[in-house]
């Protein structure tokens, strides 16, 4: 058995994956299962980072048995500093909070650094730090601004680490995580995902849904087409798509979607138009998480709708694993943002939810989509919010600034495709910041709207690095904007990484 203890870390599942990547089965439990479990069968025991300060009233804490056995422990984050808390050390707020990218330093030859050089960048993400380690501990690695950035008890091979080596953002992290696996006494077999995952997944979908219809959520972007193709290739045509044109979508997008699952897969799709509806709900919004709530709300009632005509039992979402982390699905998590295809499902609703993908990450669901062979288009489709341009407008959601954030997003997307950018970026779009600035246009005076331009690098939800695009091609970007948007007299960059900045502005 290999444990990982969570303490309501966002990263906690990539956690999870990276040691399943490596063959190992592992349980996620919360510190409070922890204090139940027998630990001579335990092989070895992560404990994750967290929200919290170990040091306030109320703090996720472990059970003092951890320490009273040979299991080895590799502490995370906020596991790192419940080990020294516990041991006697001294947890304090540290003088410089870190977020995003930190250097550190290696000291002496622990196993845990094997094959990793000297020196290496990692994903920070904390506010506090250990300020005295414990009795029988070594620094075995500092960075530019703390002196702890990893400790250990090589005796009884104990570990804690500052950074977030689940993160792709941390060079050698998966070398780290093979090492520790390696000091449990396991020897690591990276695992792939193969067409027999995908056999077996269309095979859950037949059982659970038998002989019942199935509506599903569908809305162009690689999840939910994932989700839909899955239902479809286990059901057939007792599965009814539904697309439901929110008007918060992006230029082209429903006539896209027609093309490719109406006329490629003849999917039995109904595209819906309820611009309208979505405009009424969100009129006098400007609360992000409110915006995402009414959008949820008006998702639902249609579908509700929709589900009545067509008999359906069961409803599929491409809801995928960060939109429940994220959502704060475990329990010490603290949340962020209420995707709407998690917190949106009212009680009374009869339909049971499917959703085949929940414990997937954005890159396994491509790799998914390649398996089942979709087109490419599709495979490599970059992320699109469930609330769509509305959580990309800053303030109140009108047709008018839909149609210039439509106007200005559409250039962003020609211009990184045309600059051969696009497959290298997670997204890349525009924000409509809602701020005002004076400009000149024609010899007279301008008062126009700002448009914010964000391109992201990442490999999953979790952590990203804003891009770096050469400056022609955010040059090309922004002349294209205020000549082609009138309304627009100024264009900005986002350079803000995550954490602490998420990838959409609201
Ligand atoms: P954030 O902004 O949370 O974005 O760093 C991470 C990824 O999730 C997408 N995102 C959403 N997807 N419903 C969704 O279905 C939402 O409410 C939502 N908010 C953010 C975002 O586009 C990015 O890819």
């Amino acid at each position: 058995m290999f444990l990982i203890v969570d303490f309501g870390s966002q990263s906690t599942h990539l956690i999870s994956r990276r040691i399943r990547e490596l063959g190992i089965k592992n349980t996620i439990i919360t510190p409070d299962e922890f204090e139940k479990i027998n630990l001579n069968e335990v092989k070895g025991i992560i404990l994750s980072g967290g929200p919290s300060s170990v040091y306030e009233p109320g703090a996720p804490t472990i059970d003092g048995k951890l320490f009273k056995t040979s299991v080895p422990i590799l502490g995370i984050c906020y596991g790192l500093q419940i080990i020294a808390y516990k041991l006697d050390g001294k947890v304090t707020p540290g003088k410089k909070k870190e977020y995003g990218p930190a250097n550190i330093t290696i000291q002496g030859d622990s196993p845990l650094f094997a094959h990793i050089p000297q020196t290496c960048n990692v994903w920070m993400s904390h506010g506090d730090e250990v300020s005295k380690i414990p009795a029988g501990f070594a620094a075995i690695a500092k960075s530019d601004t703390i002196p702890h950035a990893a400790i250990a008890n090589e005796g009884k091979k104990w570990y804690g680490i500052q950074f977030h080596p689940e993160l792709v953002h941390t060079q050698f992290g998966d070398v780290l995580l093979s090492n520790f696996i390696k000091i449990c006494g396991i020897e690591p077999v990276k695992q792939e995902l193969t067409k027999h995952t995908v056999t077996d997944m269309i095979e859950d979908i037949k059982e659970s849904v038998g002989t019942g219809k199935a509506i599903c959520a569908l809305s162009g972007g690689v999840d939910s087409s994932v989700a839909a193709l899955l239902v479809h290739k286990a059901i057939g045509k007792h599965l009814t798509a539904i697309y439901i044109d929110s008007g918060l979508m992006r230029q082209n997008e429903t006539e896209q979607l027609r093309e490719v699952f109406k006329n490629h897969y003849h999917m039995n799709v109904k595209i819906l138009n309820a611009k309208q509806q979505f405009l009424k709900a969100l009129k006098g919004v400007t609360d992000p998480e409110k915006k995402r709530k009414a959008i949820g709300k008006t998702f639902i009632t249609i579908f509700e709708k929709e589900a009545k005509k067509t008999g359906a039992t069961f409803l599929v979402q491409g809801t995928i694993y960060p939109d429940v982390i994220e959502s704060a699905g475990t329990k010490h998590a603290s949340k962020i943002k209420s995707h709407h295809n998690v917190g949106g499902l009212p009680d009374r609703m009869k339909l049971s939810l499917i959703e085949p993908l929940r414990m997937f990450y954005k890159d396994e669901v491509r790799k998914v989509a390649s398996l089942l062979e979709m087109p490419t288009e599709i495979v490599n489709r970059r992320p699109f919010p469930g609330p769509g341009l509305a959580i990309r407008i800053i303030g109140e959601v009108s047709e008018k600034k839909l149609a210039i954030l439509r106007k200005s997003d559409a250039i962003v997307k020609d211009e990184i495709k045309k600059a051969g950018l696009e497959l290298k970026l997670w997204q890349a779009f525009a924000i409509f910041t809602g701020i005002k600035t004076t400009g000149v246009r024609g010899d007279a005076r301008a008062y126009g709207e700002t448009i914010a331009i964000r391109a992201i690098e990442a490999a999953d939800a979790m952590s990203a690095h804003w891009a770096n695009i050469p400056y022609d091609v955010l040059n090309a970007i922004s002349v294209r904007i205020v000549t082609e948007v009138p309304e627009v007299t100024r264009v900005v960059y986002d350079i803000s990484n995550k954490p602490p900045a998420t990838m959409e502005w609201e």
